[in-house]
C-alpha cells in the first residue's frame, strides 16, 4: 500500500499581477475525500489550474508538496507522471487526437519506455470502463471531447480517472450540466476509484452531488483562502442557508468593503 501527501501551504497566486489566491492552506492525502464549495470567483479552479501548472497562473508564494517533492519545481507532464490529475471545469477539445489515442498515450506516458501497455491490455480495460460508465463505443474512436455535449464531457474525464488511476484527483465541477442518470453515473466512477490509495479534491457547487460520494472533509473557501473546514454536515448547511453566515461567523468582509476601508 502507498500512501500519498499532497500537501498546500500559504500559496498565493496571481493572474496579470491580480492575487487570487492569498494564503491557501490544504492537505490531501490518498484515502480521503474532500469537498471544496465557495462563492463564484473566489479562486477554486485558479487553485486547480496552479496545482497542475497552467502556465498564466504565477504562484508568488508558498508551497505545493506531493510527498515532499516540489510540485512546483515540476513541469506540467512531469505533475501528471507522479501521479496527480484534473477534471477541468471546462475541458478542452483536441482536434485531430482521438479519445482512445489519447488515453493510451496518457497511460504510456505514466509508464517506463519499453514497458507500454499492451494494446490488447489497453482495448480491453478501454472497454470494461465505456460499459461502466455508460459510455457510447463510438465515444473512442471521436476527438477528445469535440462536439461532445457539457455531460459527455464530463463522463469523459470520469472515463480518463478510470483509465489513469492517479493517486490524487482534483475534480472541478464534474457535477455541473449532468443529468440525474449521468450525475449517478459520475459519482459511480469517482466512487469505484475510492481507496487507500487515492485521494480526491471534489470542487462542488451543490451539495446534490455529495449525496452520493461522500466526503471526509468539506472546505469553505471565499476570496482566496480556505476559511472553514469541516465535516459533510457543512456541506449540508451550506446548501439550506448560502454563505452569509460564514462570513458574520468570521467577520469576512465583502471585498468591495474591505478595498473601500483599506
Ligand atoms: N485568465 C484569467 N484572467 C483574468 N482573470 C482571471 C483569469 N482566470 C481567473 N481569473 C479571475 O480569478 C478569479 C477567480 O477565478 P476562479 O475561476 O478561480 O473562480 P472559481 O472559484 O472557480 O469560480 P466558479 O465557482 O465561478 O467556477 C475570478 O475573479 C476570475 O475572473
Ligand atoms: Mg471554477
Amino acid at each position: 500500500m502507498s500512501s500519498t501527501v499532497l500537501e498546500i501551504k500559504n500559496l498565493h497566486v496571481s493572474i496579470e499581477d491580480k492575487e487570487i489566491l492569498k494564503g491557501v492552506n490544504l492537505t490531501v492525502k490518498s484515502g480521503e475525500f474532500h469537498a471544496i464549495m465557495g462563492p463564484n470567483g473566489t479562486g477554486k479552479s485558479t487553485l486547480a489550474s496552479a496545482i497542475m501548472g497552467h502556465p498564466n497562473y504565477e504562484v508568488t508564494e508558498g508551497t505545493i508538496k506531493l510527498d515532499g517533492e516540489d510540485v512546483l519545481e515540476m513541469e506540467v507532464d512531469e505533475r501528471a507522471r507522479v501521479g496527480l490529475f484534473l477534471a477541468m471545469q471546462y475541458p478542452s477539445e483536441i482536434s485531430g487526437v482521438t479519445t482512445s489515442d489519447f488515453l493510451r498515450s496518457a497511460i504510456n506516458a505514466k509508464r517506463e519506455e519499453g514497458d507500454e501497455i499492451p494494446l490488447m491490455n489497453f482495448i480491453k480495460k478501454l472497454d470494461w470502463d465505456l460499459e461502466y460508465l455508460d459510455i457510447d463505443k463510438n465515444m473512442a474512436t471521436r476527438y477528445l471531447n469535440e462536439g461532445f455535449s457539457g455531460g459527455e464531457k464530463k463522463r469523459n474525464e470520469i472515463l480518463q480517472l478510470l483509465q489513469l488511476k492517479p493517486d490524487i484527483a482534483i475534480l472541478d465541477e464534474i457535477d455541473s450540466g449532468l443529468d440525474i442518470d449521468a450525475l449517478k453515473v459520475v459519482s459511480k466512477g469517482i466512487n469505484k476509484m475510492r481507496s487507500d490509495n487515492f485521494g480526491c479534491l471534489i470542487i462542488t457547487h451543490y451539495q446534490r452531488l455529495l449525496n452520493y460520494i461522500t466526503p471526509d472533509f468539506v472546505h469553505v473557501m471565499m476570496q482566496g483562502r480556505v476559511v472553514k473546514s469541516d465535516g459533510p454536515e457543512l456541506a449540508k448547511r451550506l446548501e439550506a442557508e448560502g454563505y452569509e453566515w460564514i462570513k458574520e461567523e468570521l467577520g469576512i468582509e465583502d471585498e468591495e468593503t474591505a478595498e473601500q476601508n483599506a
